[in-house]
């Protein structure tokens, strides 16, 4: 087979968040593939990069008090970080905040005006006056203009209505809980209708996209003609301007996808290479890795704006389904949200990289981690069944080497180097779930070898030295093959192959012929056994609380431990209660304070105009930008204080004991700040 050309994405993660195990079903399964493709010899550039742009960056950035250029490259940084931690290796990790990525932009931006398909038309939008911002649907609560419910995101109730974020009754700004105006601004939208007969085509051709893709766009956008799709955003706006529409700026989901190309360019300019090589021409393929949720964007938009200026259309959109954890969706009130930083301080990831593996099908299926089924197939499949192979096995051939002629295996190598075919449709098709079948029916092969074969009692013997040798040359190439069919998934169990047998794993062939004669070295830990308890732990450190609370006093301060275990104060009375004035109260900003330890600042609406400035203990908790938005219970009566970093005053309730223990308390939905708790 001739290589292949293909360049890989996989989405590019928001630049406002962390990475957590939910992403992390994307960027694994893309780098199997990838390492994959890259293992049968084919030419693979697998790029990705930061989605940097939009509103909710720039207002956090404000909120910090730094700027948005700081902001996403400490993000960037992260990110990068966990994903490397996780050996996911991109051959270009960019951003789209970058000037490759602008110029893109600007190059099928200029298709789009020359093929006409750009309208102006002027849009009524929510607008912060406070914040100076206007405000996407996410960023407004109100009541649901339908069955009336309070506290409501702008564009859907949980009673299952949706709606324009105009509609809401008493809407509320969550950047700094001032009521909206309705604006009139022009934006600009890209005419999709006008691609129509294309996309049905390109969608429908049963060449790029999952049968079941194919037809849920059928059914849900094409069956109709598509509507225009509003590309642009006033200013304020953090992202590129529009050159022929001053103070427009393009819409995060604009430059998103044209961040594939940016970072393309990106790996081209450090390689030598020509853009046009890869995204102009018809013997590259393009693979993009996507979640189910942004399906329209990648099958719809993209291809449009791919063929209007005249880029190599994808040949595939691989979309899988979502994660959930024990069945259901991630929570941080059950610590199954785990971030990749936390995971990475309990586990191994070369476990989830299995686990997610053995999971993946090519359907769009959400897959469920199980923990309990997460510890036992691990265990049992990589360190019973595969690992075991070479531990039992390794240190009797260690001054030795193997066997210089292939023993009498009784065909289990030739059958393995034969399943090896199949083991590649399974990755080549994303059926990950199936290639880790294959493999570990091989495994239960070569076990049953061993175990008959016993090396440990054959070492007994002098006599049987050659017959060591050969047991133990047959059990290290089949476990070779089995690593070579895992080395997508298991990097480093590859590597330490390659090392523990002196011959580096370099190809998928490398299965089909045995090592013989080859010295074998020390035999060093592989994969250790997964303890439940450090799933355990990995759960508790992960676990916040959904619904705030608040610390007791100490926590306020930056300084003295809040008391665990407090005895009940001294008995009160209704009057000694009603001296505390606790109020209702929403959170219009939250600060960090660099130099405090424990402290968050916070301003915190009563309703109307009245606002106070608040520190509290709560750092250790919580993240500001979680925070903003959020209805808490605060002593509103307190006499104000004079603290290191400014005057608070009220307090913040909360329960806990302090660190991670703190909970911040709030009222059911339906309050409004400044009711006063009795
Ligand atoms: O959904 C998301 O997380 C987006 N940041 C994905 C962008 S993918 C691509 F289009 F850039
Ligand atoms: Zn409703």
């Amino acid at each position: 087979m001739s290589a292949r050309r293909l360049l890989v994405t996989s989405a590019l993660p928001y630049a406002n968040g962390p990475i957590h195990i939910g992403h992390l079903v994307e960027y694994i399964q893309t780098d199997i593939w990838v390492r994959f493709q890259k293992l049968r010899g084919h030419r693979c550039v697998y790029v990705c990069a930061d989605d940097t742009h939009g509103t909710a960056i720039m207002i956090r950035a404000r909120q910090e008090g730094r700027s948005e250029e700081e902001l996403i490259a400490e993000m960037q940084r992260q990110h990068e970080r966990d994903f490397a931690a996780f050996d996911i290796r991109f051959d270009n990790y960019g951003s789209t905040n970058s000037p490759e990525n602008r110029r893109v932009c600007h190059e099928i931006w200029a298709a789009l005006r020359r093929e006409d398909l750009i309208v102006e038309k002027s849009v009524s939008q929510l607008y912060d006056p406070e914040a100076g911002t206007f405000l996407a649907d996410r960023f407004v609560r109100g009541t649901c203009p339908r069955c009336g419910r309070p506290d409501q995101p702008g564009d859907s109730c949980q009673c299952g209505a949706t709606y324009s974020p105009v509609d809401l009754i008493d809407p509320v700004s969550v950047h700094s809980g001032a009521r909206p105006e309705i604006r009139e601004a022009t934006h600009l939208f890209v005419q999709l209708a006008r691609l129509h007969d294309f996309l049905v085509e390109w969608t429908q051709c049963g060449q790029h996209l999952q049968p079941e893709v194919a037809n849920y766009l059928k059914g849900h956008f094409l069956h109709e003609p598509l509507k225009d799709w509003d590309i642009s955003r006033p200013a304020p706006y953090f992202g590129f301007e529009i050159p022929d529409s001053p103070g427009n700026y393009w819409y995060v989901w604009f430059d998103a996808p044209i961040g594939y190309i940016g970072s393309s360019q990106q790996w081209c300019d450090r390689h030598g290479e020509q853009l046009d090589d890869w995204w102009r021409n018809e013997q590259t393929e393009i693979h993009h890795f996507i979640g189910k949720d942004i399906t329209y964007f990648h099958t719809l938009f993209w291809p449009g704006m791919l063929k209007v200026a005249g880029f190599q259309l994808p040949t595939k959109v691989h979309i899988h389904g979502f994660l959930t954890v024990g069945g259901e969706k991630m929570s941080k009130s059950k610590g199954t949200f785990v971030k990749a930083s936390t995971y990475l301080k309990h586990l191994d990831p070369a476990y989830l990289r299995y686990y997610y593996a053995s999971k993946l099908g090519s359907r769009l299926d959400d897959i469920d981690l199980n923990l309990d089924e997460f510890a036992a197939k691990v265990n049992a499949d990589l360190v019973g069944k595969v690992v075991n192979l070479a531990s039992r096995s390794a240190k009797f051939v260690e001054t030795t080497g193997l066997s210089a002629t292939y023993p009498d295996d009784g065909g289990l190598f030739e059958n393995a180097a034969a399943v090896g075919d199949e083991i590649a449709e399974a990755y080549e098709v994303c059926d990950y779930g199936r290639a880790m079948r294959l493999v570990m029916e091989l495994a239960d092969r070569a076990n049953p070898y061993v175990e008959a074969a016993a090396p440990w009692n054959l070492r007994k013997d002098a006599t049987q030295a050659k017959q060591l040798q050969d047991v133990c040359t047959v059990a290290l190439n089949l476990f070779r093959q089995l690593a070579i069919y895992l080395a997508p998934v298991l990097p480093r169990l590859a590597e330490q192959t390659g090392r523990l047998l002196n011959r580096p794993i370099e190809h998928w062939d490398d299965s089909k012929s045995p090592l013989l004669g080859s010295p074998v070295a020390k035999f060093e830990h592989m994969l250790i056994r997964l303890d439940k308890k450090d799933i355990d732990r990995m759960i508790e450190e992960s676990r916040e609380t959904d619904s705030p609370e608040t610390p007791p006093a100490p926590a306020f301060e930056d300084s003295g431990q809040p008391l665990l275990d407090e005895p009940l104060a001294e008995q009160c009375t209704i009057d000694d209660f009603a001296k505390v004035d606790l109020r209702i109260a929403r959170i219009v900003e939250a600060e960090e304070i660099p130099e405090a330890r424990k402290l968050l600042k916070l301003t915190v609406s009563l309703g109307g105009d009245e606002r106070r400035t608040v520190f509290a203990g709560i750092k250790s908790a919580y993240q500001p930008q979680d925070l903003v938005g959020r209805l808490v219970v605060v002593v509103a009566n307190l006499a104000p204080r004079q603290m290191k970093f400014g005057l608070s005053q009220g307090m913040v309730t909360a329960a806990g004991s302090g660190g991670v223990d703190i909970f911040l308390l709030s009222p059911d939905s339906g309050a409004k700040p400044g009711q006063r708790v009795h």
